[in-house]
Formats: structure tokens, C-alpha cells, sequence
């Protein structure tokens, strides 16, 4: 019988799970969503047990699918950074808290009151973040102090399926990293961070190498989806770092990054070494490389498009936008577009900072204004690239995520970073890169990392004077 290996993508809107043969070939694929809960302004949550739905339903239809095929391992891969408070025995004891909530502000304040921005920086490689997972912790310890009274252990969301489907509660580096309480150097809880700010690392999972088996498939849940029970499950990585190692990101070369077009979007640059902004304006986490990354993100970049159609064109599709977009000039005849809907991450790292327009006339069009938006986006992303080019210079990216199906958005997004662009051939996203790691981590293939080497389908070479101007004028005001 064929054998495959399953990769596992636990994200925010869904769950998506692939079958991968040993050489790298997509054998099956299977998605189940799930709701977001945003009981307040600024609150964004998940139920653990609609997660374990989801994935339980993912499983079961790939199983049926896949047929002949013999599954010999399972990678996880997830949304990164949010917390899942656990009792004592193992039960969520709320709604899960996610990377885009902002409710954590003040429990931010008290992480820099404690531990200096400095110090963190250079321990954990970021700055006190509200989206991460230790403001989450300090969040339910100031204002649920029950659930907080009755916690005994916090993972983060793939490692909460990896628990459900093995026993085993385990961490990787890809995610711990996003945490904000992860010592870079040594690969560990890190004490003196959690000592400051009185919490046990207790609390925390034992952490074991991404591509590493982390347990045995459970009985029942083999039941529940038809997978082989003690089937091996492997830690797999963070979306982001997952996505990368499907794509071949990694390893040897560090030249080579990616650009991804989400709601949000991510700009990933692999490191050899920790390398970080002291001004902690850029995220660096561990790789699965067993390396580092480092990560501009800015909050909301197809995330724009999809406000400015929502808003202003219901009854136009997004390739009719990027078209209407391409009768404007460069510059959109004056008007920009600060795309700061959601606040943002680099390099202001405010979650309270707002979009804005400017230059609008009696003259400005929609077409002026959607490729103000467009250009907003890839200038943003221009000012998270600069933060990162002189710790870890690339010279090409892959463009990956909804948006790159653009031409003519990456076009643009080429000439603003003035960095080539190429078009991956087969874009399978982190669920993929699970696989791979899986199949890594149980002697399948050598290396993910040369299994996900991709092919550039079309590439988009940079007209680098195009945009200057334009771009001076974006940096000219603040918000
Ligand atoms: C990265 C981040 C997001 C989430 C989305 O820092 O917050 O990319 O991982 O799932």
C-alpha cells in the first residue's frame, strides 16, 4: 500500500488537513471551519472543543478519501501565540484567547514594569506583545483570578490538539518562541522572565525539537476518525514556520525569504543565528530548521482589500478592484492609504494606531482609492522589510496567501520592496510543511526543508523607481 503522512493546520478561520507521499506529492486534502468568537470589541476567542470538531471532521473525510493509502505519521501545525488554560485535569477552563486579541494592554504594562523591554528583547527576541501568549496569562491572572487560581497548565493551540489526540502535553520552538516567556538561546522555558513576573514554568509543556514524535495516537480518537491508533504524532511548527518549511525556506539558505498576502501579512526572513532588532520592532522566533526567523507583520493586508470592498464595493469581486486599481497611476493620483485597521505590528507594534487616507480630492475615483489601499499594504510592508534587510538581507521572496493570486498586486509589491518576487509552483501553505516534518521525524525523508524546495512559476521582477516617491510620501505622516 502507498504510505502518506498527514499534516494538520489548526488556523483561525478553520482546519485543513493534507496527505503527503514521501516524495512530496499532495495525495489528499480535507477542511473542516469553526467559529471566532468576539464577545467584545477587541476580543477575538475559539473553543478548544470546536477546534478538536473540526480537526475530528477533517480527519475522518481525508480518511475516506485516502482510501489504499497507509498513514504512518501526523504533523501539527496552527495559529500561533494564543493560550489555552488548562485544569488540573486537563480540561480548557475558558475559551481559548487568540494572536489577534487586544485585550491585554495593561497586562502588557505590567510585563515592561517587571521585566525591561530590554531584556526581553534580548532573551525572547521580542518585546512585550498583546497578541502573545504570556499577556494572555497575565490578562486571566488580573481579571478572571478563578480560572487563573485554578490553572495547571497552558498550551498553545496546536499543542492543545497535539494533547487531544496523544496525552501528551508538549511544545516546539516555532511556537514556543511566539510566547514571549521562551529563553531563544538555550531552547527553554525561560525562568528568569517568569520569575520577574511570579508565574511557575511549571505552567508551561516540556518543549521537544518540531519535527520530533511527540506521542502515540489515543484510542478513541482513532474511533472517532479512523485513523491507525498509535499512529506517531510529530510536534510540527507555528503556521508561519510551518508554511516556510513547505516551501523549502530554511536550512543553507538564508537568502531566500517569503511575503505572504493574508489578512494579515507576514514577511519571514530564515536566520542561522539570532539576530534581533534591539528596538523589537520585528518578531524573531525559532525555526524548524532547528534556526531562526525573523517576521514583519503588518495586521491587515488582504485584510484592506477586504474592508474596502466589504465598505465601499459589495458588488465587486477583488480581481475586479485589482483591475479598476490598474487605471490609476502609480501614487494613486495623490492619495494614501495607511492600512492600520487592525493597529499594528511592525514597526510600531500599536495595537491602538488607526488607518487613514490622504490627498482625497473632488478628482480622487474608486480607482485612485482601491490602489491607494493596494499601495498602503505594500508600503507597510516596505517599512517592516528596511527594519529587517540589515539583520537578514534577502535577495528574492516567494509570495504566498490569498492576495498573491494578484499578478498585479505582487507586481507592486515588487517594485515598493525593489526585492524579485516569484510565484512558488505549489503553495500547500503550513499543513503541508506538517506533513513534511512528519515525515522527517519518522525517518521518511532526510529534511523537510529539501523535500519543500519549491519551483518559482512566474516571477516578478522589480521596478525599483516606480514607487520612491509615493513611498516618501506615506513615511511623511505617522498615522
Ligand atoms: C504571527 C501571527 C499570525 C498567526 C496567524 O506572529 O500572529 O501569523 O500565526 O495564525
Amino acid at each position: 500500500m502507498a504510505e502518506v503522512a498527514l499534516g494538520l493546520d489548526g488556523g483561525t478561520s478553520g482546519v485543513r488537513v493534507v496527505a503527503v507521499d514521501a516524495e512530496g506529492n499532495l495525495v489528499a486534502e480535507a477542511t473542516a471551519s469553526y467559529p471566532l468568537l468576539t464577545p467584545k470589541p477587541g476580543w477575538t476567542e475559539q473553543k478548544p472543543s470546536d477546534w478538536v470538531a473540526g480537526a475530528f471532521t477533517a480527519l475522518r473525510e481525508i480518511m475516506g478519501e485516502l482510501g489504499a493509502h497507509d498513514v504512518t505519521a501526523l504533523g501539527l501545525s496552527g495559529q500561533m501565540h494564543g493560550m489555552v488554560p488548562l485544569d488540573k485535569r486537563g480540561e480548557p477552563l475558558r475559551p481559548a484567547i487568540l494572536w489577534n486579541d487586544q485585550r491585554t494592554l495593561a497586562a502588557v504594562e505590567e510585563i515592561e514594569a517587571k521585566v525591561s523591554q530590554d531584556i526581553l528583547i534580548r532573551r525572547t527576541g521580542n518585546p512585550a506583545v498583546t497578541g502573545f501568549q504570556l499577556a494572555k496569562l497575565v490578562w486571566l491572572r488580573r481579571d478572571e483570578p478563578e480560572n487563573f487560581a485554578s490553572t495547571a497548565h497552558v498550551l498553545l493551540p496546536k499543542d492543545y490538539l497535539g494533547y487531544v489526540l496523544t496525552e501528551e502535553m508538549i511544545a516546539e520552538p516555532t511556537d514556543a518562541s511566539g510566547t514571549n516567556c521562551f529563553h531563544l538561546a538555550s531552547k527553554r522555558w525561560d525562568e528568569e522572565v517568569l520569575g520577574a513576573l511570579d508565574l511557575s514554568p511549571d505552567l508551561f509543556p516540556t518543549v521537544v525539537a518540531s519535527h520530533e514524535v511527540v506521542g502515540r495516537l489515543k484510542q478513541e480518537v482513532a474511533d472517532a476518525t479512523g485513523l491507525p491508533v498509535g499512529l506517531p504524532v510529530v510536534a510540527g511548527a507555528g503556521d508561519n514556520a510551518a508554511a516556510a518549511t513547505g516551501l523549502g525556506l530554511g536550512g543553507q539558505n538564508t537568502a531566500r525569504g517569503s511575503v505572504s498576502l493574508g489578512t494579515s501579512g507576514v514577511l519571514f526572513a530564515p536566520l542561522e543565528e539570532p539576530q534581533f532588532d534591539p528596538e523589537g520592532r520585528v518578531h524573531l522566533f525559532c525555526h524548524a530548521d532547528g534556526g531562526y526567523t525573523l517576521l514583519g507583520v503588518t495586521l491587515a493586508a488582504a485584510g484592506s482589500l477586504d474592508w474596502y470592498q466589504r465598505t465601499f464595493a459589495p458588488n465587486k469581486s477583488f480581481s475586479e478592484l485589482t483591475a479598476l486599481a490598474g487605471e490609476s497611476e502609480p501614487g494613486a493620483n495623490g492619495v494614501t492609504f495607511k492600512p492600520y485597521l487592525a493597529g499594528e505590528r511592525t514597526p510600531h507594534m500599536d495595537p491602538n494606531l488607526r488607518g487613514s487616507w490622504r490627498g482625497l480630492s473632488l478628482a480622487t475615483t474608486q480607482a485612485d482609492a482601491v490602489r491607494a489601499v493596494l499601495e498602503g499594504v505594500a508600503f507597510s510592508l516596505r517599512d517592516a522589510l528596511d527594519v529587517m534587510s540589515p539583520l537578514a538581507p534577502l535577495s528574492e521572496a516567494l509570495a504566498t496567501g490569498g492576495g498573491a493570486q494578484s499578478g498585479f498586486w505582487l507586481q507592486m509589491v515588487a517594485d515598493v520592496l525593489e526585492l524579485p518576487l516569484g510565484k512558488p509552483a505549489q503553495d500547500q501553505g503550513a499543513a503541508y510543511g506538517a506533513a513534511l516534518l512528519a515525515l522527517q521525524g519518522t525517518g521518511q525523508i532526510a529534511s523537510a526543508f529539501e523535500v519543500g524546495e519549491t519551483r518559482v512559476s512566474e516571477r516578478f521582477e522589480p521596478e525599483v523607481e516606480r514607487y520612491r516617491e509615493p513611498l516618501e510620501r506615506y513615511r511623511s505622516f505617522q498615522t
